[in-house]
C-alpha cells in the first residue's frame, strides 16, 4: 500500500489523489482533461465551460471525452438565489450523468438534491466545506466525502488551517480532501501524511500550459509571494483571494457601506448576492484573458509561494505521484 492508495483514489478509480478543483473562470476543457489523463481528476465548472469558454455544455463535455477516457468530475454550485439557475444546474447534472460523469463536487447550500439525483447512476458526491457546521449539513444531505477548504485556498478561502480542519472533521469518518495552499509536491505529500485522502488544487493549475488564462496572469502567479495574496469583498461580496495589484490597492478590499448593509440584511441579501454574482461573473470572465490587469482581479491563493514556473498540467500530477512514491 502506498500513500497514493486512498479512499479517494479507490472510490473514483483514479491513480493519483489530486483533484484539479473547479475554477470560474479558469476551468477550460483542455485543463480538465489534462489532469484526468495524467491520473488525477479534473472538475468541470459548468458556467466556466459555457459562459466563459463559449461551449454548449454537452459539446464541451464531448470535447473533454475526446481528450481523455479517464474519469472527470463536475462542480455543482448550489445557490438559492434564482429558480432559473437551479433548473439549469439540474439539467447540467443530468447531462453530465449522460456523458458518464460520476463524481460531483458540491459547494454552498444543501447538497441533498445532487446526492439523490446521481445515486441511481452510482454517483459520488464530495462537499466543499470551510467549517464543521457546513460539514454537518452536507453529511445530513448524504454526501460521501468532504473537501476541507482552508485559510490558504484560492477562491473563497476558509478561516481554519489544514491541521485544524483535519481535527474538526475527522470524527465524521468520511474521506477528507485538503483544499488550499498546496503548490508543490512536498505540500501534497505532507497533506497525505497528515491523514488527508487527497488534495484539491486550484491556483497551481492556472500556471499551466493548458489553462487559457492570459500569460501575464500566469506570470503574476509565478512571481507572487504569499504576502501578495489579499482577500477582497469587492468582487463577489464575500472575501475572495486575489493577487495584490496596483488596481487592488487603488480600489481597496472592502465593499461600500450600503452594499455591506444590504448583504447582511435578511430582506435584501439574496437580491444583493444576485447582483454581485452577475457582476462578478462578467468581471472575472474579462480578467481571465486580460493581460494588463489594469482594472481587473487575478484570483489566486497562498499556494503561489510554491509555484515557480508555468508547466504542463500533467507533469504536476506525475511529479506529485513520484514524490509520494518516494
Ligand atoms: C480562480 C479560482 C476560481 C475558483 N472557482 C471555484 C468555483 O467556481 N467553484 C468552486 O467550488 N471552487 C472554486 N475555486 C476553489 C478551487 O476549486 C480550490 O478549492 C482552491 O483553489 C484550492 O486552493 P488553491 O488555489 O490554494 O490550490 C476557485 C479557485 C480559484 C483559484
Amino acid at each position: 500500500m502506498t500513500l497514493l492508495d486512498t479512499p479517494l483514489t479507490r472510490a473514483l478509480g483514479i491513480e493519483v489523489p489530486v483533484i484539479c478543483g473547479a475554477m470560474f473562470p479558469c476551468s477550460n476543457p483542455e485543463l480538465v482533461a489534462a489532469v484526468s489523463d495524467a491520473g488525477g481528476i479534473g472538475i468541470v465548472q459548468p458556467l466556466s465551460l459555457t459562459f466563459v469558454h463559449g461551449y454548449d455544455f454537452q459539446d464541451g463535455l464531448a470535447l473533454i471525452r475526446r481528450l481523455t477516457a479517464r474519469p472527470i468530475g463536475m462542480n455543482v454550485l448550489i445557490e438559492q438565489s434564482s429558480r432559473a439557475y437551479m433548473d439549469r444546474m439540474r439539467r447540467f447534472v443530468d447531462q453530465a450523468l449522460e456523458a458518464g460523469v460520476r463524481f460531483f463536487v458540491t459547494s454552498l447550500g444543501n447538497p441533498r438534491w445532487v446526492v439523490d439525483r446521481v445515486r441511481d447512476a452510482g454517483g459520488i458526491v464530495y462537499h466543499d466545506v470551510t467549517e464543521r457546521k457546513w460539514a454537518e449539513k452536507g453529511i445530513a444531505g448524504g454526501v460521501h466525502g468532504l473537501i476541507a477548504v482552508n485559510n490558504r485556498a484560492g477562491g473563497h478561502a476558509g478561516g481554519r488551517s489544514a491541521e485544524q480542519l483535519l481535527e474538526d472533521l475527522s470524527g465524521f469518518g468520511l474521506p477528507l480532501v485538503c483544499a488550499g495552499g498546496i503548490g508543490d509536491a512536498a505540500g501534497f505529500v505532507a497533506a497525505l501524511r497528515m491523514g488527508y485522502a487527497g488534495v484539491q488544487l486550484g491556483t497551481r493549475f492556472i500556471a499551466t500550459d493548458e489553462c487559457r488564462a492570459a500569460p501575464e496572469y500566469k506570470a503574476a502567479i509565478v512571481h507572487a509571494e504569499e504576502k501578495d495574496i489579499v482577500l477582497t469583498e469587492r468582487v463577489t461580496g464575500v472575501p475572495l483571494s486575489v493577487i495584490r495589484t496596483p488596481y487592488v490597492d487603488r480600489v481597496g478590499t472592502r465593499t461600500g457601506r450600503v452594499a455591506r448593509w444590504m448583504l447582511r440584511h435578511r430582506r435584501t441579501k439574496h437580491f444583493m448576492r444576485t447582483v454581485y454574482a452577475l457582476r462578478s461573473a462578467w468581471a472575472l470572465k474579462r480578467s481571465l484573458m486580460d493581460g494588463g490587469g489594469s482594472n481587473d482581479y487575478w484570483q489566486a491563493g497562498k499556494s503561489v509561494a510554491g509555484i515557480d514556473a508555468v508547466v504542463p498540467a500533467g507533469s504536476i500530477v506525475r511529479d506529485f505521484a513520484a514524490a509520494a512514491r518516494g
